[in-house]
């Protein structure tokens, strides 16, 4: 094969790729939640875009939802919502994104009074717009928040119901420590019954036990970061064995302390035991950067090479929900991209 034209970074930010983790709360950038604020006559407890910045130098995974909970406030009308997805696909289809799986806590916004339907409303606005502009397609999974009770979950999923042929997948969310899966194990199984493919976030900060208690216990078809199944050697086989995707988030995992560099990340391992990893941006407004800011990450800590990336892309489209025929037209652009730049696929 002929020397690349592209480095394999370049490839990697260039390829189509799906993005399976993504929270729409996550993506609330400091101009955004100002503009926001404004409209909605509201005041946000940081005097300007920079201060607000500064806030998010994170200790944990709670220290981050502290300040998420808050920013997410200023959210209260349809536009706001359909402003925030449509910035969202913009930016995401600028790295490639051709297909997004974009999580919503709507529990965060029905417990300060802000009816599902105004959160749908917008949030399928931006959808639309989406697609209108970039042609990136996108699917809506709602996640439970798991600090609260399975009763909220249960009540939450009542309220989805009249929206539920936009709503293309249930997840869970929120602080993990002391909250597993088990907590969750009845409201999944009657979303199972609906027909809804199952997520998780799982092995987080949580321990490797939980990704075990997400597959068996709740049906989730991937696991949301996973990243700690690595204390658990029998988890790890697991996964490879049965090709469940982990949706890893790299910079979020730094940012939140989970690992304390990249290079310390154990996304090379995980793929060096035959996992299927994916890489995502979580809330790329309060972790330093989107999708390809995230693969810049990982290839200056491990540089990575083409064929590496083009599985990592490959993976993202095969573990997607999206529709058979998109993923096998998305699977041979890849293979025609990385080829036709002299990368071996
Ligand atoms: N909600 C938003 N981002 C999250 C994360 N990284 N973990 C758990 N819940 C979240
Ligand atoms: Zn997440």
């Amino acid at each position: 094969m002929a020397t690349p034209v592209l480095s394999a970074l370049e490839f990697a930010c260039r390829m189509p790729k799906a993005e399976l983790h993504v929270h729409i709360e996550g993506t609330l950038e400091p101009d955004l939640a100002f503009a926001a604020a404004r409209r909605n006559g509201l005041v946000l407890p940081y005097a300007s875009e920079e201060a607000l910045h500064a806030a998010k130098a994170f200790t944990d995974l709670q220290s981050f939802l502290d300040l998420y909970y808050a920013c997410a406030d200023v959210l209260r009308t349809s536009r706001d919502f359909a402003d925030l997805m449509f910035a969202y696909l913009e930016r995401a289809h600028r790295d490639g994104v051709v297909h997004a799986e974009i999580f919503f806590d709507p529990q965060t916004h029905t417990a300060r009074g802000i009816p599902f339907d105004v959160v749908m409303e917008g949030l399928n606005a931006g959808r639309v717009e989406g697609v209108r502009r970039f042609g990136i397609g996108s699917r809506l999974i709602l996640c439970f928040l798991r600090h609260l009770s399975e009763d909220e979950a249960f009540a939450t999923l009542a309220q989805a119901q009249p929206f539920l042929d936009d709503i293309d997948g249930f997840g869970l969310d929120s602080s993990e420590r002391g909250h597993p899966p088990s907590k969750f194990a009845r409201v999944f199984a009657r979303v199972r019954a609906l027909g809804k493919p199952v997520v998780a976030h799982a092995g987080e900060e949580g321990p490797a036990s939980y990704i075990t208690e997400a597959l068996d216990l709740l049906g989730a078809v991937r696991i949301d970061h996973g990243v700690r199944a690595l204390e658990d050697p029998a988890v790890v086989r697991r996964l490879a064995a049965e090709g469940i995707a982990l949706t890893v988030c790299p910079l979020s995992n730094v940012r939140l302390c989970v690992f304390p560099t990249m290079k310390d990340h154990v996304l090379p391992a995980l793929m060096a035991a035959g996992v299927r990893v994916t890489i995502n941006s979580d809330d790329p407004a309060y972790f330093g950067g989107y999708m390809n800011d995230n693969i810049r990450a990982v290839d200056a800590a491990f540089g990575f090479d083409g064929a590496a990336w083009a599985a990592i892309g490959r993976n993202s489209i095969e573990a997607s929900f999206a529709a058979p025929a998109d993923k096998a037209r998305w699977l041979a652009d890849i293979e025609r991209f990385a080829v036709s730049v002299g990368i071996k696929p």
